[in-house]
């Protein structure tokens, strides 16, 4: 089964429970704490979540940009956004499918593109980091949200579609760097304090890497 496929069925299954975890509401405001810290957000921004889920951070984050592409592969996770979105009068956020792993680009180009725990999932990050540089605006911010690097024990070893057991955050700025992106920072948005599979208690920090398109970039 390809990575796409099984975290399409995961995330389909996992949908009408997702929001019911008190952690993920709370990494969510760790990230979307951290983005609001890190980029000057305007309230003309145009901006893609990549790998949405739910929208726990765009819905966060909607107050204070314009509007919001919420992009995921699972539609029913966008389902659940969609009605919260609908309940909450959220008209600046936009539910879209989309996997950019296989599909073309969107043809709209955007200020801020940003991902929460959605990177592990994807098989070729640098090329997927790639993709975030040529959707950005000249100027426009990406936000990368994961795990740092751990050795498995944060999903256990039965879960499918996991491509990476969290990242080296000084390779990724590297990569970020080597893209051409600049002002690249790096900070840790939360730590996640749970027991491994074995029963220890463990600790998963959680970073936020930002950088910056060049603004004089013709695109
Ligand atoms: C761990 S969840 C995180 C969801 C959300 N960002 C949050 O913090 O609650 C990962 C999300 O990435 C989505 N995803 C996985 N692979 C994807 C792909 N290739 N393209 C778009 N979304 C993808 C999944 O459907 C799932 O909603």
């Amino acid at each position: 089964m390809t990575a796409t496929l099984a975290n399409l069925d995961r995330f389909n299954a996992l949908a009408a429970d997702w929001d019911d975890s008190p952690l993920r509401a709370d990494i969510a405001h760790g990230v979307a704490t951290a983005i609001a810290a890190q980029i000057p957000l305007r309230a003309d921004m145009r901006a893609l979540e990549y790998g949405c889920g739910t929208g726990l951070v765009s819905v966060l984050l909607a107050g204070r940009l314009g509007h919001i592409v919420a992009a995921d592969v699972a539609p029913a996770m966008l389902g659940v956004l969609e009605r919260k979105r609908r309940a909450a009068g959220l008209d600046q956020i936009e539910t879209r499918r989309l996997d950019l792993t296989c599909e073309p680009l969107p043809a709209e180009r955007f200020d801020l593109i940003f991902t929460s725990m959605t990177l592990h999932h994807i098989d070729d990050v640098t090329q997927m980091l790639g993709l975030f540089r040529d959707l950005l605006q000249p100027g426009g911010w990406v936000a990368l949200a994961d795990l740092d690097r751990e050795d498995g024990s944060f999903h256990g070893p039965d879960v499918p579609g996991i491509m990476h057991q969290g990242f080296d955050r000084a390779k990724l700025v590297a990569t970020l760097t080597g893209l051409d992106l600049q002002a690249v920072t790096a900070t840790t948005a939360y730590t996640v304090e749970k027991c491994d599979p074995a029963g220890t208690p463990r600790r998963y920090p959680i970073f936020l890497i930002t950088a910056r398109r060049n603004p004089r970039d013709g695109g």
